[in-house]
C-alpha cells in the first residue's frame, strides 16, 4: 500500500500546479468583481471590467485544460475515510468542477447581451452566447452573482474538511495537494 511519502500517494505535479494556480486566479478575480464599478445598461467593458473579463476567460481556459488533465491522469488512491467522507468529497470536488466551468460561461452569456465582444484573454473574440438585448441573456448576470457566491460557499465547506483533515485527523491529506516544491 501505498504511504503518503511515495510519490504515488500525492496527486500529480501537474494537478498540483492547477490547484493553487486556480486559487491564486479566483483570490484575484473576486477582488476585481467587488472593486470593479456597477454594470449598468450603458456600461462600456473598460477598466476593470475589461480585467474581470480578462481573468474570467482565462480562468475558464486553465479549468478547461485541468479537466481535461484530469481525465486523463487518475487521482492518487482515496485516504481511509468513511464511505460517507468519501462520497461526499467526490461530490464536492465535482460540484467544484461544475462550478468553475459554469460560472465564467454565465458571465460570458451576460456580457453578450450588452453587446460586449468577449475576447479571450483580451485578444481572441469569442462567439456571443446570447443576442445583444436578450432578456434571458441579462437575467444570467443575476444567475451569475448567485453562482459565485455559491463558490465561496463550496469552496467554504472544501477548506473547512482540508482543515479538519490537517488538525483533527492528522492524515496528512493537504502533503497530497502541496504545490510542486513543497511538502515531504
Ligand atoms: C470564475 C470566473 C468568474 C468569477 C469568480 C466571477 C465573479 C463575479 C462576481 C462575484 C460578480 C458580482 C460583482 C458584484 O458584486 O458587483 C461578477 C459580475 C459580473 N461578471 Fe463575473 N466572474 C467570473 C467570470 C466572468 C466572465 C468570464 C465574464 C464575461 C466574459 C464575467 C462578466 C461579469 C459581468 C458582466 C458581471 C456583472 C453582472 C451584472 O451586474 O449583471 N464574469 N462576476
Ligand atoms: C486554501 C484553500 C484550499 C485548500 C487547503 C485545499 C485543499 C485541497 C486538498 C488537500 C485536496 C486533496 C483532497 C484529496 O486528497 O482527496 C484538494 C482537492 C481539490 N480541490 Fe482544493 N483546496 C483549496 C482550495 C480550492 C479551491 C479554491 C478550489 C476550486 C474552486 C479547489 C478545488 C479542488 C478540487 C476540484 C479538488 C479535487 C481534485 C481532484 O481529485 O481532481 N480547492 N484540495
Amino acid at each position: 500500500m501505498d504511504t503518503l511519502n511515495t510519490p504515488t500517494s500525492r496527486y500529480d505535479p501537474v494537478s498540483r500546479f492547477f490547484h493553487w494556480l486556480v486559487l491564486g486566479l479566483l483570490m484575484i478575480e473576486f477582488a476585481i468583481a467587488w472593486t470593479m464599478p456597477d454594470v449598468h445598461k450603458d456600461t462600456k467593458p473598460e477598466g476593470l471590467i475589461a480585467w474581470h473579463i480578462f481573468f474570467g476567460t482565462l480562468i475558464l481556459t486553465v479549468v478547461i485544460l485541468r479537466i481535461l488533465w484530469r481525465l486523463t491522469h487518475s487521482a492518487p488512491a482515496d485516504v481511509p475515510m468513511t464511505l460517507l467522507q468519501t462520497m461526499a468529497a467526490k461530490a464536492v470536488h465535482k460540484l467544484l468542477y461544475a462550478i468553475l466551468l459554469i460560472l465564467p460561461v454565465l458571465g460570458w452569456t451576460n456580457a453578450s447581451s450588452r453587446g460586449w465582444d468577449v475576447k479571450l484573454l483580451g485578444l481572441l473574440s469569442l462567439p456571443a452566447l446570447s443576442p445583444k438585448g436578450s432578456g434571458w441573456g441579462h437575467e444570467m448576470g443575476d444567475v451569475h452573482q448567485a453562482v459565485a457566491i455559491g463558490l465561496l460557499v463550496l469552496v467554504g465547506l472544501h477548506v473547512t474538511a482540508a482543515i479538519y483533515h490537517q488538525w483533527i485527523m492528522k492524515d496528512h491529506l493537504l502533503q497530497r495537494m502541496m504545490p510542486p516544491g513543497h511538502g515531504k
